[in-house]
């Protein structure tokens, strides 16, 4: 995060981490090479690599989480309105998606502007490393804002509007779609044997609903990773008329999926570990955090904690929106201040669920995943709180076994048909853990949820001001500094 609301990534490092993985794997599974039918690909969504005619990044990338681009979004929803964008693309133009973020970088670098010749999402990065194509799945290019989620192509209306060049953009395939093949210098890189099918995968969410068995309507997922995300399929495309939630198209063929989008889930958790430490001793520190927690009772002494450390995505979209405990007393100590976070979180995740329920999707019950789904303390309070039976599954592979299962589909059926990817996803698919929510809990729990709605409105009209004044500090530095403009215009 070079600046206040950046987050970028070197491209050029998960290319690095791909090869040490996939070595490290080849070598700890002790197969032959050529033994892999096919290799499937998902990561991180909404992010912008751009390349040159060469195939050099020119930048690095601006990725999901980054919150600068919000002028362009306003400018481009005025310009064009916001029915209209979602009319063509399925969802409002927002900060987080890749549209807002080339909008940015060609205002903001026109140099890097100028060279590219390809966009790609992250996985796509890795994939080109690969294969040497460009290619991508219907599931992560619907978080560009570029493309037609209806009809399942890329947008020619929106990239019209925005003048973003056809030519620019990969391929897009069904997830289960064989896309590429490993080429010389991707097998040299990895070990791989060249010549190996690459299926298109998923963006991160899509893939693991796939490893979550959430291939068709009835079951929802709650993935808490660094996001946290409620997940329902459909079989039909479905709009939140206000864009709370998206609607993307699923990583199984002909399926749409919505997802409600906390952007900082466990990412709270961690800053919390990494802020306020954790005492020595053994096991991990996140389940020490939870055991901790569980110390103090449903309702955190009345303490409430606002996730919102990136932004928030579901249901503010408000970039600028700022995290908080409120309600400290000299009383509160570690326990409730970690409680607080964890119930927090939650009632970030049924405020996302609520809009699905709106939407005529009622999920009898959610696979919990993520290292939000681990040990007993988070998992039950996502129960109590969401109100709904939660379970987790025998696998906690998440995102890349649902790549594994899209190659799989591809390998053992030569095509991408929606029937075999539901079966092969439900095969060996059983519940470890199960959670009912609670019913002593649920009247604290209710009065928590309603001041904590309370709560983001009352606040609203401050977070700008807390971030032009961070804004006005940090340009003073620079000026003290003399240091170089970030852009490089
Ligand atoms: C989904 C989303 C996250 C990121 C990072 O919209 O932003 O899933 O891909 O995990």
């Amino acid at each position: 995060m070079p600046h206040l609301l950046w987050a970028e990534q070197e491209p050029e490092d998960w290319w690095r981490a791909a090869r040490r993985a996939i070595h490290a794997v080849l070598r700890q599974a002790a197969i032959a090479p050529t033994a892999i039918a096919a290799v499937g690909l998902t990561g991180q969504m909404h992010g912008v690599v751009l390349l040159d005619a060469g195939g050099a990044v020119l930048a690095p990338a601006i990725i999901w989480c980054d919150g600068r681009a919000q002028a362009e979004c306003d400018a481009w929803t005025q310009r064009l309105g916001a029915e209209r964008i979602i009319e063509w693309t399925g969802n409002p133009m927002l900060v987080g998606f890749s549209a807002p973020k080339l909008a940015w970088t060609r205002r903001h670098r026109p140099a890097v502007w100028r060279s590219a010749r390809h966009f790609l999402l992250p996985k796509d990065f890795v994939r080109f490393r690969l294969t040497g194509e460009c290619a991508t799945d219907v599931a992560d290019a619907s978080g560009t804002g570029l493309f037609d989620v209806r009809h399942r192509r890329w947008s020619q209306e929106m990239l019209a509007a925005l003048d973003i060049s056809r030519q620019w953009l990969p391929a897009a395939f069904e997830g289960p779609e064989i896309c590429a093949r490993v080429s010389a210098a991707g097998a040299r890189a990895t070990g791989l044997a060249a010549g190996t099918p690459v299926v298109a995968g998923g963006g991160d969410q899509a893939a693991g609903a796939v490893g979550n068995g959430v291939v068709s309507e009835g079951l929802a997922s709650v993935t808490v990773g660094t996001s946290g995300v409620v997940f329902a399929a459909t079989g039909q495309m479905r709009l939140d008329p206000q864009g709370r939630v998206h609607t993307f198209c699923h990583a199984v063929p002909g399926q749409w999926h919505v997802m409600a989008v906390t952007q900082s889930a466990g990412l709270s958790l961690r800053w919390l570990r990494d802020t306020l430490g954790v005492q020595p001793g053994a096991g991990d520190a996140y389940d020490r955090l939870c055991r901790e927690a569980a110390r103090s009772a449903p309702g955190a002494g009345g303490l409430l904690f606002l996730p919102y450390l990136m932004g928030e995505r579901t249901p503010h979209l408000d970039p600028l929106a700022r995290g908080a405990w409120i309600g400290l007393t000299a009383a509160h100590r570690r326990p409730e201040l970690i409680r607080a976070v964890l119930e927090g979180v939650a009632f970030s995740l049924l405020d996302g669920l609520q809009i699905i329920q709106s939407m005529g999707i009622q999920p009898q019950r959610l696979a919990l995943s993520g290292g939000g789904a681990r040990g007993r303390v988070w998992p039950g309070i996502q129960a109590d709180v969401l109100a709904l039976p939660c379970l987790r599954w025998n696998r906690d592979e998440g995102a890349a076994h649902g790549a594994a299962l899209l190659a799989m589909a591809a390998a053992s059926h030569g095509q991408s048909s929606a029937a075999a990817l539901q079966e092969i996803a439900a095969r060996g698919l059983h519940a470890v853990a199960q959670w009912t929510p609670s019913t002593a809990a649920r009247p604290v729990y209710a009065a928590a949820y309603d001041a904590y709605r309370e709560c983001y409105p009352r606040l609203q009209t401050l977070f700008p001001r807390l971030s032009a004044s961070v804004a006005v500090s940090a340009a003073g530095d620079r000026q003290a500094a003399a240091r170089p403009a970030a852009a490089d215009d």
